[in-house]
């Protein structure tokens, strides 16, 4: 679930890089198991005494690691919790570990043998499938050619280093303009998320059911002024038949999700929240005209979601929005699942500027250190340019962050250069 990067400190805290979507889970478990990167020894066991999570990594104190030189021993090592210690895996969710043992079938139904083991690659995990001639093969992962009946459990006490949840997000909207949504859904990435099978996504148009034969689902406010509103009745007939469908693919009380300028404010906090929540149901409430009938709001809305501070005409771009912000939280949904954790507010600082061919540009050059192939050197740099970005453009980003003292040094050189 994790990998040690170095020592921290010098009273023997360790860095720690999460391999899980939901890295506070792990400060969560009061034992860890270490094991050498890539090694078969034993599994050693620690007590976690204290941890916080640091931007993108997580700063802990194990048992028996008293000063920096017993930690430093530790650096590369995996990080592991038992399976058995994991909560079920609900409607939609993979655990890595559990897909060891299962038997492999092509198109064909010819079986090619059961997967060994479960390997992070780029844009897919893939799976190590061994036949029963001992013919090893590599075949990419996709969560929906699990079929249900095979994912029951089958390594229920293998401890892994990759044992990452895989998540199925069930989406559907209810919109005025399905087609909009629908087109806008299946490009990119949130197109490639779905054909992966990372999330699912329905349409419901309130309009088809509406009872009159003009179709109507809106009308003149009460009190007067300008505009329509969107009737309750239509909507609240969609909803139903977005919560049955959801329940009917296992999601028992699907979320529903108004979006409004009305709302809370959306920010990458709240999206994590929505894209690791074990039931990950939502169905998502896009508004037109003035509005929607308050009633219909305090009878059927759980969530209320704005996208900023300001109006637009519908529902549906915030919708999209929202599910592109979740959808490529999803693991597997980008080529490398660490662009994601690098970007903007997901260490809790805006992203460094970025660069590319050619190393001169219309007289301006590339920043040297990018060129000098030092990692370290690089990673610093990109720290040092986050930080000062962050503290120039949006201070309060960094109100509530404690700097440590090589973040303050970076920042402090950063503003002089
Ligand atoms: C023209 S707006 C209605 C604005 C509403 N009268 C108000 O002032 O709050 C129509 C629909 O667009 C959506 N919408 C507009 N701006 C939004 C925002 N900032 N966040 C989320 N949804 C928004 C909502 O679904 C809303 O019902």
């Amino acid at each position: 679930m994790g990998r040690i990067a170095a020592p921290y400190g010098v009273k023997g805290w360790l860095k720690v890089v999460p391999l899980t979507s939901a890295p506070q889970t792990l400060l969560s478990h009061p034992h860890w198991w270490l094991r050498k990167h890539d090694g078969d020894g034993p599994w050693q066991q620690r007590r976690l005494h204290e941890g916080k999570q640091h931007g993108a990594v997580l700063v802990v104190q194990l048992s028996e690691l008293a000063d920096r030189e017993a930690a430093a021993r530790f650096a590369g090592w995996d990080v592991g919790v038992p399976r058995a210690a994991l909560p079920a895996a609900v409607d939609g969710e993979i655990y890595w570990s559990d897909l060891v043992g299962l038997a492999v079938r092509n198109r064909q139904g010819v079986a090619l043998g059961k997967v060994v083991e479960v390997k992070e690659f780029g844009a897919h995990p893939v799976l190590r499938v061994e036949g029963e001639d001992g013919a090893q093969r590599l075949i990419p992962f996709v969560a929906a050619y699990v079929r249900p009946s095979m994912s029951a459990p089958v390594a229920s006490t293998s401890i892994g280093s990759r044992t990452t949840r895989m998540r199925n997000v069930r989406i559907d909207v209810v919109t005025l303009f399905p087609e909009m949504v629908e087109q806008a859904a299946r490009v990119g990435v949130t197109g490639r998320a779905l054909e992966r099978g990372l999330w699912h996504l329905r349409v419901w148009n309130p309009r088809d059911y509406a009872t009159d034969n003009h179709k109507t689902v809106d009308d003149r406010p009460y009190g007067g002024g300008p505009g329509m509103v969107m009737m309750a009745a239509p909507l609240a007939q969609a909803i139903a038949a977005a919560r049955e469908a959801q329940r009917g693919e296992g999601v028992a009380t699907p979320r529903i999700i108004h979006l409004t300028p009305a709302g809370t404010a959306l920010t990458h906090a709240r999206v994590m929240e929505l894209a690791t929540a074990s039931s990950a149901g939502y169905v998502l409430l896009a508004g037109r005209y003035e509005g929607i009938d308050e009633r219909l709001i305090e009878r059927e809305v759980d969530d209320e979601i704005a996208i900023g501070d300001f109006v637009v005409s519908g529902g549906e771009l915030p919708a999209l929005m929202l599910i592109d912000a979740i959808a490529r939280q999803l693991p597997g949904a980008l080529n490398d699942d660490q662009s994601a954790r690098e970007d903007s507010f997901a260490t809790g600082l805006l992203d460094c500027p970025h660069y590319t061919r050619p190393e001169v540009y219309d007289g301006m050059a590339v920043p040297e250190v990018l060129l000098s192939g030092h990692h370290e050197q690089i990673r610093r740099w990109r720290l040092a340019q986050s930080l000062a970005r962050t503290r120039q453009r949006r201070p309060d980003l960094l109100a509530g962050r404690t700097l440590t003292k090589d973040e303050a040094r970076l920042l402090g050189l950063a503003e002089q250069s």
